[in-house]
């Protein structure tokens, strides 16, 4: 509770007895001493009265959960000063029933007067009944004043809610504005990034398609190059049947060198003399034994080619695959000269590769070999030109 309503609430207590101290001494007063202590207590009434009015302000302030007990203490304050006030108003009637009548009038009087004394207590209720209208009207104001009071209030709050709403939503909106250009500018990031990127795929496309043709072309001219070294070769050793061709400088490093089978006389053998046919057996794959008379000088791959043996012979006899591989009789073995480098490197690379093994182009018919016996291989290995890098 207030310091405020406590102080009302003693000053209504002091109003209220000295009005009823007041009104108990009327009955013993004279007509001036009347007067004036009627008016006195007049006013102590209306002290009264508007000391229950501050104290019913004071009451809206607190919270609703506290209001009931003292509307109550509000309501006990007010019906005794509405006491004061009726008895204050019958003393009233009195003194003015005393002016007006002087020593004639009395409450005890005969019925001389009675019709206007009827008179007057009707009007008097009239009077009491107006007056308690009026008062009403004052405490349905009073409680109307209280209720706007409350609405205002409870406006004033909505406006400073309001109020901060809106500060809230300029923020807010602000905050947006600020949102808006970032994803703007994402946006234009977003937009350069991908263009970047296809312009950076474009490129690698065609660098691989460059790549992949550079690749193709120079594929192209080793295969080429490679094919007119070897033609040069095969020329080369037609133009030389005999004795090792050496080619220039470029050609010696890339290739081996052609030996003296010379492809024109390829598959050609020459009829032997009478009296000097010398002898030589080709043992075949399926085994089957093949015996035939030949010239001294023939090599092996020209005679098997002329009987038709399947040897390949895929260089032409110029040393330069392994397709002419053939086994030769370890009896016959050291008759044959010794392989120089290049038929060694051939021989590396042929399929069964034995002791005896040699390369039937390589390898002419002398008086010592005669009776020479080959066995052909089961498989043969044709060098490639890639087998030249
Ligand atoms: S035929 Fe090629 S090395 Fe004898």
């Amino acid at each position: 509770m207030s310091e405020l309503f406590t102080t009302y609430e003693s000053d209504f207590q002091l109003a209220l007895q000295d009005a009823k101290a007041r009104i108990a001494e009327v009955p013993g007063l004279d007509a001036n001493q009347r007067k004036v202590t009627l008016q006195a207590i007049e006013s102590a009434t209306d002290e009264c009265l508007e000391l229950v009015d501050q104290m019913s302000l004071e009451v809206q302030n607190l919270p609703a959960s506290q209001r009931s007990t003292y509307n109550t203490k509000i309501r006990q304050y007010r019906n005794q000063t509405e006491e004061s006030k009726q008895r204050l108003s019958q003393l009233l009637d009195d003194q003015d029933k005393q002016e007006l009548f002087g020593n004639r009038y009395s409450d005890h009087d005969d019925g001389i007067h009675d019709s206007q004394r009827k008179q007057l207590l009707n009007n008097q209720s009239s009077l009491d009944r107006s007056t308690q209208r009026l008062q009403d009207s004052q405490r349905v104001a009073l409680e109307t004043e209280s209720i706007g009071g409350n609405i205002l209030n409870d406006l004033r709050a909505q406006r400073e809610q309001i109020m901060g709403a809106r500060d809230t939503l300029t923020a807010a909106d602000g905050y947006i504005d600020k949102s808006v250009k970032t994803l703007k500018s994402i946006s234009r990031r977003i937009t350069a990034n991908k263009f970047i990127s296809y312009a950076i795929i474009a490129v690698l496309i065609l660098l691989i398609f460059l790549v992949l043709a550079s690749v193709r072309a120079s594929a192209t001219m080793r295969v080429q190059s490679a094919g007119v070294a070897l033609h040069k070769n095969l020329i080369a050793t037609a133009m030389k049947p005999k004795g090792k061709l050496r080619t220039n400088g470029h050609l010696q490093g890339t290739f081996r060198g052609l030996h003296t089978s010379a492809p024109l006389f390829h598959g050609h053998i020459h009829k032997p003399k009478p009296g000097e046919e010398l002898h030589i057996t080709f043992i075949t794959k399926d085994g089957s034994q093949h015996t035939f008379e030949v010239a001294e000088g023939d090599n092996l791959l020209d005679i098997a080619q002329a009987y038709n043996l399947d040897m390949e012979g895929a260089c032409g006899g110029s040393c330069a695959c392994s397709t002419c591989h053939v086994i030769v009789d370890p009896e016959f073995y050291d008759e044959i000269p010794e392989p120089d480098d290049d038929e060694n490197d051939m021989l590396d690379l042929a399929f069964g590769l034995t002791e005896t093994s040699r390369l039937g182009c390589q390898i002419k018919m002398t008086k010592e070999l005669d009776g020479l016996r080959v066995a052909l291989p089961a498989m043969t290995r044709n060098l490639q030109v890639r087998d030249f890098n």
